[in-house]
């Protein structure tokens, strides 16, 4: 029998882009949010021996260069199990990036051959053998609100933002991530009066950190002066100064992006963005019902809209393995 897992995709919320560093990655400062949006992954462990992946999406590789290949070479060596493993990855998510799918199949696969073993790696193992496949594997591990720093792969859990209504938007476009990684650093060498990338990230860091201590601080800040992050998690985080780097070389590139996010603006998101380099929008809502409108006037548009949620760690473990 496989072990049958869900494989749920992510968004952040806001990304800072840091310096590049000696080792070709760029330093980031993030928070990733899990969504509601999936993959379902089936993993059987079988006699013989090698891996094997079945997808009927044929833009999904059965090589060596998909994450799940890599994921369950390395965690086969550290569990010292041997067999054939076959994963079959049923694909829902959209393959345009942006929301982590091949990541997150991956962490979902590390899961399931566990499961399938019934064997687990200690978690430091897990986060070692997840960061050598991609910078953002991690984050998968952890579920729900995340701080990412370093590469995207050091995995803070946050406090938990409530589940929130959200619209995902897909467009047909496949954009490079290490060409806008690229694009940015020649932004940035041609804006001379730009603030250094580090302050760049010093400004959300302060933001997050506001955030994160305003409930136990005495002292009544603007924020809950303004209403409290309790009643608006989101508009907190907005104040703190979420944005996403990527925008800035990704939209000029696709200027249908741009389009995107004030077509979701005009929906009547409460914030919306690019995640990642993209080429996936999303928008945030205040309710269900607004989110499902949006999206059905966003498909009426032309655009690939489709209304979830955002998940909190708690349903983020509770629904992987309830399939
Ligand atoms: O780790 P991952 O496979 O997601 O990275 C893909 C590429 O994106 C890297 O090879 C690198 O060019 C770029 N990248 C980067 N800085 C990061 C993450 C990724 O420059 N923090």
């Amino acid at each position: 029998m496989p072990v049958t897992v869900r494989s749920f995709a992510k968004i952040n919320l806001g990304l800072r882009i840091g310096a590049a560093r000696a080792d070709g990655f760029h330093e980031l400062l993030t928070v990733y949010q899990t969504i509601a949006l999936h993959d379902v992954i089936r993993v059987s462990v079988k006699r013989g021996s090698g891996i094997e992946i079945l997808c009927a999406d044929p833009r999904v590789p059965r090589d060596e260069s998909n994450t799940c290949f890599r994921i369950v070479e390395r965690a086969m060596t550290a569990l010292r199990a041997k067999g054939r493993v076959v994963i079959e990855i049923e694909k829902r998510l959209p393959v345009q990036g942006g929301l982590g799918g091949a990541s997150a199949n991956a962490v979902a696969t590390l899961l399931a051959l566990e499961r399938a073993q019934k064997r687990t790696l200690p978690a430091t193992e897990r986060l070692r053998i997840a960061a050598e496949v991609g910078s953002d594997l991690s984050l998968f591990l952890v579920g729900g609100t995340v701080l990412g720093v370093g590469r995207g792969e050091q995995v803070y859990p946050l406090t938990d933002l409530p589940a929130m209504p959200c619209v995902v938007v897909t467009p047909e476009i496949g954009v490079s991530t290490p060409k806008a990684f690229a694009e940015w650093d020649r932004l940035c060498s041609q804006k001379l009066t730009a603030p250094p990338a580090s302050d760049r990230m010093n400004e959300l860091g302060r933001g997050l950190s506001a955030w994160l201590s305003e409930p136990y601080s005495s002292a009544p800040s603007k924020f809950s002066a303004r209403g409290g992050r309790a009643e608006n998690p989101l508009l907190w985080l907005v104040r703190a100064g979420i944005e996403n780097d990527f925008e800035q070389v990704v939209f000029p590139e696709y200027p249908e992006l741009r389009d995107g996010k004030r077509a979701l603006l005009r929906a009547g998101a409460k914030y919306a963005s690019l995640s990642g380099s993209g080429s996936t929008l999303y928008g945030l809502f205040a309710s269900r019902q607004s989110a499902m409108a949006a999206a059905s006037r966003l498909r009426r548009q032309g655009w690939a809209a489709q209304a979830t949620a955002t998940l909190t760690r708690r349903q983020y473990w509770s629904r992987i393995f309830d399939c």
